[in-house]
């Protein structure tokens, strides 16, 4: 009869540890849920930004450091705005432009139109600093 007893009791206390455990990983859970909600991811720095566009996109044919040449592209560190927005969306050169290659090798890449100016952000940061910017 005692050792139905014990067994009883060593239930109970099992299902209260069980049931505490979860309560535990439930509330650090809706903790956690609730640090989601409330936190907004970071606004990008335009620079680092661009940097990751133009490693994911241009380094193939540019050198992964834009002052120096590529293996078919020129160096492109410094580049103004007009001359990345032709050159990205219709592979064309601004008015006037004397383009540092006469080929015609680069297409467009038109799904770049809104990021045009953090591209530019990462050329300009660039030429600034001779080489690839410093992570901030
Ligand atoms: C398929 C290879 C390739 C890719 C990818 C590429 N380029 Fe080019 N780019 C070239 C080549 C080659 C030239 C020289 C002109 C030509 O042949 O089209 C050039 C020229 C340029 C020029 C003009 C340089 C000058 O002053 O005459 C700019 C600016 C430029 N690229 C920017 C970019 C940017 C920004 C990206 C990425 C968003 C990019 N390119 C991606 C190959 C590429």
């Amino acid at each position: 009869m005692s050792g139905r007893v014990g067994f009883c009791c060593s239930r109970v206390k099992l299902f209260k540890l069980i049931a505490h455990r979860w309560a535990a990983i439930f509330i650090a859970f809706g903790a956690a849920l609730a640090g989601c909600h409330n936190s907004k991811p970071a606004p990008m720095d335009p620079v680092e930004r661009g940097r990751v566009l133009y490693a994911t996109n241009c380094a193939v044919c540019h050198n992964p450091n834009p002052n120096l040449p590529g293996s078919l592209g020129p160096p492109i560190a410094g580049s103004p705005r007009a001359l990345v927005e032709a050159r990205v969306l219709h592979a064309a050169y601004p008015p006037g432009y004397k383009p540092k290659r006469t080929s015609h090798v680069m297409q467009p890449l038109p799904w770049l139109a809104p990021n045009i100016d953090q591209i530019t952000a990462f050329l300009d940061a660039a030429a600034r600093e001779h080489g690839i910017p410093a992570h901030r």
